[in-house]
């Protein structure tokens, strides 16, 4: 069963060797902290964004996740997909994005959307730390 193969292969590599676990220093003007737990199961995701100022591009991320292999695997996927990427890019992952690159079951779905959740929070913190960040990108858009 070939189709049950790349789900286990996918998420059982970041699942048991997670890509950026850690934290950045929260108190650092520039990082961003997101901090979201999933509803239906209780896991919790902290997602550490490190943003360069000048060009608002993600430059470093950290996560630490307590909760299932699906959530462990979307979140170490998460970091991968994000560092390099702009703010205005890194808002606008999707979840769906999340568990069709790791072939998530329906039931584990919602694995990913805390992934989801916990980049949008972690920018909309870092934006609070930095308010006229938020006017420029807005100013460009
Ligand atoms: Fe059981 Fe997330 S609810 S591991
Ligand atoms: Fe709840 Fe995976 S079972 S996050």
């Amino acid at each position: 069963r070939p189709a049950t193969r790349q789900y286990h292969e996918k998420v059982i590599d970041h699942y048991s060797r997670p890509r950026n676990v850690g934290t950045l220093d929260k108190k650092d003007q520039s990082v961003g902290e997101g901090l979201v737990g999933a509803p239906a199961c209780g896991d919790v995701m902290r997602l550490h964004i490190k943003v360069d100022p000048e060009t608002q591009v993600i430059s470093d991320v950290r996560f630490k996740t307590f909760g299932c292999g699906s959530a462990i695997a979307s979140s170490s996927y998460l970091t991968e997909l994000v560092r390099g990427m702009t703010l205005d890019q890194a808002s606008k992952v999707k979840n769906t994005e999340i568990a069709q690159e790791l072939c998530l079951p329906p039931v584990k779905l919602h694995c990913s959307m805390l992934a989801e959740d916990a980049i949008k929070s972690a920018i909309n913190n870092y934006y609070k730390k930095n308010p006229q960040a938020k006017q420029t990108n807005l100013a460009g858009t």
